[in-house]
Order: structure tokens, then sequence, then C-alpha cells
């Protein structure tokens, strides 16, 4: 692949990214909405004592949302990035950026990147690359932003809908996930980007010595879908039905032999969805989509405006379920749906 056309994938798939969530998404198994919450008539504490904040890869962060990983690596993106990290800078989120491979392998697209550093100077900041990079490549994505911690990400739904001139074709990455873990200098955390994981891919992950899991789950961003649009001219391979969603990861993680902790991220669009996946075992999660389309089609300052709103709504909602904090959080109760009830029964028996 050419400079230019790697440039122009990343073009691409931001304005794929942002017309996919125009659409009326694909809904694929249990959604937030599969989750209902237990209401509290008696929480017995004062909204200014709740503490919203959690703590994971050795980081208090104060809110437990932060911007998921998207681009990076061509003039276009370096505003994106810019402008992401100003939202962030300006809200206290921590934030991730896109795969910095394209500025391993063009030294010139790195300040696409560094600009989120040189904007949230005191920020939380996680570098990106796919799983099969060595510790050459995730060292100098780790310095190309000063990262505090790294994702490597899973997409092999994602590459196979890619033509193959451009998409990989083999996938041993088990073995590079644990020497990466083991070398890494900042936390490595292992993400899907959009299909979720099941149990297998937890039990996998256990003994890696990654710091962290993000499930990645599907009914949000669709990279096959993305991909397939790309490529009008290629055979295409439809995965419209494939994977799991965030909601059914984080069950499925909870019926594994898990013990790391869990991000999750795919869809998640209001922060109703932020409180549902904490009380399902997530400890932090992040958006993607959903901020970036609203940067994009409402500008820089309604997403100020939608994270602020998320902000002040969150010790609220703690208060209503009587949650002094996070980890009571996590301990609330909830009711499911017959989906949810169907999915757990056919889980459990492996
Ligand atoms: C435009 C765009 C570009 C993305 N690029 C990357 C990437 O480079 N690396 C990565 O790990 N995930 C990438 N993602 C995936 C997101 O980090 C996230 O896992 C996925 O979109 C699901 O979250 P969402 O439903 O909130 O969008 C990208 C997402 C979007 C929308």
């Amino acid at each position: 692949m050419t400079e230019s056309q790697q440039s122009h994938r990343k073009d691409e798939h931001l304005s794929l990214g942002v017309h996919s969530w125009r659409q009326q998404p694909q809904i694929i198994g249990a959604t937030f909405d599969d989750v209902r919450w237990v209401p509290n008539a008696l929480p017995e504490l004062t909204v200014q004592d709740v503490n919203t904040s959690t703590v994971m890869l050795n980081h208090r962060f104060s809110w437990p949302f932060y911007i998921e990983a998207m681009t990076g690596g061509s003039q276009k993106t370096t505003q994106i990035n810019q402008q992401l990290a100003e939202v962030a800078l300006e809200t206290d989120l921590a934030m991730a950026v896109g795969s910095q491979s394209i500025a391993i392998k063009e030294p010139d697209k790195r300040e696409s990147f560094k600009i989120v550093r040189k904007t949230h100077q005191d920020g939380f900041l996680i570098a990106n690359l796919g799983a099969n990079h060595n510790i050459i490549n995730v060292r100098n994505a780790i310095d190309m932003i000063d990262a505090n911690a790294i994702e490597l990400h899973l997409n092999v739904a994602q590459e196979l809908t890619m033509s193959e001139h451009e998409g990989d074709r083999s996938f041993y990455w088990l073995d590079n996930i644990a020497t990466i873990a083991a070398k890494s200098p900042v936390p490595v955390i292992v993400k899907e980007v959009g299909f979720g994981m099941s149990q297998a891919t937890f039990n996998l992950l256990q003994d890696t010595g990654v710091a962290a899991i993000n499930v990645g789950g599907a009914n949000g961003t669709n990279f096959a879908k993305i991909e397939n649009r790309r490529n009008q001219d290629k055979l295409k391979l439809n995965l419209d039905n494939y994977g799991f969603s965030t909601v059914e990861s984080l069950l499925d993680a909870k019926m594994s032999q898990n013990t790391l902790p869990l991000i999750a991220t795919g869809g998640i669009q209001k922060i109703q969805d932020v409180i549902t996946s904490l009380m399902l075992g997530a400890t932090l999660t992040s958006s993607a989509g959903y901020f970036l389309h609203t940067l994009v089609s409402k500008g820089q300052d309604a997403l100020v405006h939608t994270i602020n709103e998320w902000q002040q709504n969150l010790p609220l909602i703690y208060a209503l379920l009587g949650a002094k904090n996070t980890s009571e959080l996590q301990s609330r109760e909830f009711i499911t749906s017959t989906t949810i009830d169907n999915f757990i029964q056919q889980r459990q028996k492996k």
C-alpha cells in the first residue's frame, strides 16, 4: 500500500464511521435496553457524597468513560485528533489515539498523533497498534505520544472483510501479546474493535500478562460494514449478524475464568449505557463512533456539552441507585430480558 493510500484509508474510515452512525443500526443480540436497574426508593445518601471516579491500570480516572481509539495519519485526521484532545482536556477525560501503524511506517505522519499529547499535556493517553506489532514498534508508539497505556487491537473480522491486498489473512497473535505484555513499559490492554469477545478468548488472555481487556462489542461502529462500503468493487463478505454485543461480551466474561479488569466499548451512546456496563462488570467504558459523529455533525462545543451532560447526570444516577462510588454501583442489582436469559442459558453450558 502506498503512502497516500494509507492516509486515504484513514479519511475513508472517518467519513464512513460518521456516516454509519446516521443510519439505523442493525441490532445484534442483547442490547443495553435488555438490562433494567432495580429501583431503590431509600438511597440514604446525598448527591454531594457520590464519587464517580474509577481505578484501573494503577490510575484513578475522574470519570468511568473516555474517548476511544479512532484516528490519525492524515491532514484531516490531525485536525480531528486535535479537536478530540481539546474536548478531552476541557472535560477531564482520558483518550486513546487510532492505530499508529501508519506513523511507524511513515515518520512524517507522527505529528497527527503527537498533537494529542501537545494538546492534552497531563491527560491519560492510550497508544494503539495491532496485536501483530513487535516490541520495537510498541515502544515507538508509546514514545510518540508519551502514552500512559497501550491498546493492542484484535480486528480479525475487519481484516477479512478488506481485500486480499489490504487485509491480513494470518492471525497468530497470542504469543506476541504475551511478549509485548512482558516487555512493554506501560500497561497493555487488549481490545476488540466491535465484534465482541467470548469465554474462550477471555480464558486465553488470562495468562498473557495483559493489564486489562476491552470487550469491544457489537451494536455500535461496525467495521465489516465500513470495509465493505470502502471496497465497492470487490467480492463482499457479509458479516452483518456476526459478533457478540457489548452486553453479551460482558456477560460471557462473567461466565469465563476472567479475573482481569474490563473496559466496555461498542455502541455506548448515553450515560445509561455507561451505568449498565459498570453493573455488568466493566470498570471503565469508552465511546468512539457516537463522540465522533457528535463532533463532526454538531461541532466541538456540542460534544463538550454532551459530555458535560453525561458528567452532570452520572452522580445523579449513582444516587438514584444508592451507590456512593463506582464499586458500589458495580454491585447494584439488575434484571434481564428473555433475550439475555436465553443467551446465559446457552453460554453457561460452555
Ligand atoms: C472512524 C473510526 C476509526 C477507528 N479506528 C480504530 C483504530 O485505529 N484502532 C482501534 O483499535 N480501534 C479503532 N476504532 C474502533 C473503536 O475504537 C471502537 O472499538 C469501536 O468503534 C466500537 O466502539 P463504538 O461503537 O463506540 O464506535 C475506530 C472507530 C471509528 C469509528
